[in-house]
């Protein structure tokens, strides 16, 4: 199926027919997509279990398709890749080491392939602190901070990297609602300002209207992208997420994905009940 029309002749993403079983389970069937241009926002949802992760842990190379393939800039993703940075739910940073520490760590271990010297690096270094808002923090190791302090670590540390690619697995589900609001406003100010292609899993429809340019729902049984919607999502840099959840056009965008979502759900529901795990629900452009 594809999601996404192609214009240009080397997309930076490109998934191919990928299918992945887990022993006889079908986790992602058949999925196909292209995200021609560099720089997009793309978030994802969809029921637990539909193969969002799976798809992720794929682009970062972490897991590979049974059948398919995942290409980034037309080459095949084999392995994780300095090119890619990931987030995770669960914070992961390095416990023994400081802020300033796990933002320069990528740094110094690739420090040949980075090519700066100490002083460049402790510059960018200081600079993600600074832009994530730890500058008064650069001192303290992780368990001396807050969940959302933590999580701001793991977003400079990936952005150290200057990586092409963000995938951020449900990354702000374990933090209070207005360290939430705060992350999702820094992240979107990055992006504008770094603008590496992302890719974001959530579990809310209005995080996932204000944080991408696109939504993307997953159906499940087996896994693939039943909607990719674009046209209903209102741009919202530079505006706090609680000003932009007011507005009328991001209120109609919460409509849309939430009724695709619902369609979504009550699709697999349907198709449980007639003990068919073959559904294949429509996909929008
Ligand atoms: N290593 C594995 N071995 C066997 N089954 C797996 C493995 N990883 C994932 N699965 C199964 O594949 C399916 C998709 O898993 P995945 O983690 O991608 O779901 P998800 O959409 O991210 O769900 P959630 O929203 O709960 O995080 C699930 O049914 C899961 O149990
Ligand atoms: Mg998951």
């Amino acid at each position: 199926m594809s999601a996404t029309g192609n214009t240009n002749p080397t997309p930076v993403v490109e998934c191919r027919g990928v299918t992945v079983r887990f022993g006889s389970f079908l986790a992602l069937n058949d999925v196909s997509f292209s995200i021609p241009d560099h720089g997009e926002f793309v978030t994802i949802i969809g029921p637990s279990g539909c193969g969002k992760s799976t798809l992720l842990n794929l682009l970062a190379g972490f897991l590979q398709p049974t059948e398919g393939e995942i290409l980034v800039k037309g080459k095949p993703v084999q392995g994780p890749g300095r090119d890619r940075g990931m987030i995770f739910q669960q914070y992961s940073s390095f416990p023994h080491l400081t802020v300033l520490g796990n933002v320069l760590f990528g740094l110094e271990v690739c420090r040949r392939d980075v090519g700066l010297d100490r002083a460049a690096r402790l510059a960018r270094a200081q600079d993600l602190i600074e832009q994530v808002g730890l500058a008064n923090h650069r001192e303290k190791y992780p368990h001396q901070l807050s969940g959302g302090q933590q999580q701001r670590v793991a977003i400079a540390r990936s952005l150290a990297m200057e990586p092409q690619f963000l995938l951020m697995d449900e990354p702000f589900s374990a933090l209070d609602e207005p360290t939430r609001l705060e992350m999702q406003e820094l992240v979107v100010k990055l992006w504008h300002r770094i603008h590496p292609t992302i890719f974001c899993i959530t579990h809310s429809v209005s995080e996932a209207v204000y944080l991408g340019e696109r939504v993307w729902i997953f159906a499940p049984a087996p896994g693939q992208i039943a909607y990719d919607i674009r046209d209903a999502i209102p741009p919202s840099m530079g505006i706090p997420p609680l000003v932009a959840q007011e507005r009328s056009e991001f209120k109609e965008a919460v409509y849309v994905v939430t009724e695709a979502f619902r369609r979504v759900t009550e699709m697999a529901l349907t198709s449980a009940g007639r003990g068919s795990t073959q559904t294949k629900p429509q996909v929008r452009p």
